[in-house]
């Protein structure tokens, strides 16, 4: 199906081998019929600049930005969606038909389409681990979701107080070492560090204090029901993944590159997880 006249776009970020992003556009494109293709595109920091001006210049549709690009290259492209101005990073690059190039994010559109369907009736009161630009985003989709009492705790206490600076005091932060305790009355928890994605040092958290009626998210690995999702399950949380969210926020580029919204399906999650188990 791919011939001279095949639409192309990628991912651009460094490293990009276990991106998913490549096996989920791919299973669109085939489902769809479309003449596309959707390639990995490795770039050294040093090397940004070119890579983002050469899209245009080599007729690509677009490209998503991930780590560790996705703050620098803001300052590479002719317009940012409001949105991704709020996040302060880029995750979707558009190119027009006259070689300008648009940002947007769509992490905050990815996680809200994940957890709006399992969202509790009361949503008041939220409580985020980590304060890296996943937190960010999951910080802005909670504010437009309608939550009013959202704190983030994060190891280095510096980031949280720049992110609740960021946010001009919408949410608050609390020590990371009081972490448990954070958790009282929450009606959602949501695992926003990078812990199971880079392989660092997992952490502990005792959830004694978080009532079983709350939702549970950890977006640190789209594919797995990690140690944080097993603990809330055992004792009767709702739990979700974030491979919803990886499949959700592909959705906006998807549509711009290659002209048709695609829908997130359970055999797409499905294929995903036999690709990269
Ligand atoms: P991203 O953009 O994906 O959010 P990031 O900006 O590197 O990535 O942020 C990673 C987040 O995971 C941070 O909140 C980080 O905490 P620090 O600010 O203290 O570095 C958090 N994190 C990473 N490893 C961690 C660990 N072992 N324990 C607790 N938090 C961790």
């Amino acid at each position: 199906m791919i011939n001279g006249e095949a639409k192309v776009a990628g991912i651009i970020g460094m490293p990009v081998a276990h991106s998913l992003s490549p096996t989920l556009h791919n299973y669109w494109l085939k489902f769809y019929g479309l003449n596309g293709v959707y390639v990995p595109l490795p770039v050294k920091p040093e090397n940004l600049e070119r890579a983002i001006r050469a899209l245009p210049a080599l007729g690509l549709r677009g490209a998503n930005v991930t780590v560790p690009h996705k703050e620098t290259v803001m300052k590479f492209l002719d317009k940012i969606d409001p949105e991704a101005q709020v996040i302060g990073a880029v995750n979707t690059i558009v190119v027009g038909p006259d070689g300008s190039l648009r940002g947007s994010n769509t992490d905050v559109f990815g996680f809200t389409k994940l957890v709006r369907p399992h969202l509790p009736a009361r949503k008041k009161r939220g409580v985020i681990l980590g304060a890296g630009g996943a937190a960010r985003a999951v910080c802005q989709a909670l504010l437009k979701e309608g939550f009013t009492d959202v704190t983030i705790t994060n190891r280095t206490p510096e980031r949280a107080r720049e992110l609740v600076t960021h946010f001009n005091g919408k949410i608050t932060s609390q020590p990371w070492e009081n972490r448990a305790n954070t958790l009282r009355d929450a009606d959602i928890l949501v695992n926003a560090t990078s812990v199971s994605t880079v392989g660092s040092q997992p952490f502990d958290i005792e959830l004694g204090q978080l009532p079983n009626t709350a939702l549970v998210v950890d977006i640190s690995y789209a594919g797995a029901i990690t140690a944080l999702l097993d603990l809330a399950r055992a004792r009767g949380n709702p739990v979700l993944g974030g491979l919803g969210m990886l499949l959700h926020q592909a959705v906006p580029g998807f549509e711009a590159w290659f002209g048709i919204r695609p829908q997130v399906t359970d055999d797409l999650a499905e294929h995903i997880m036999t690709d990269h188990g």
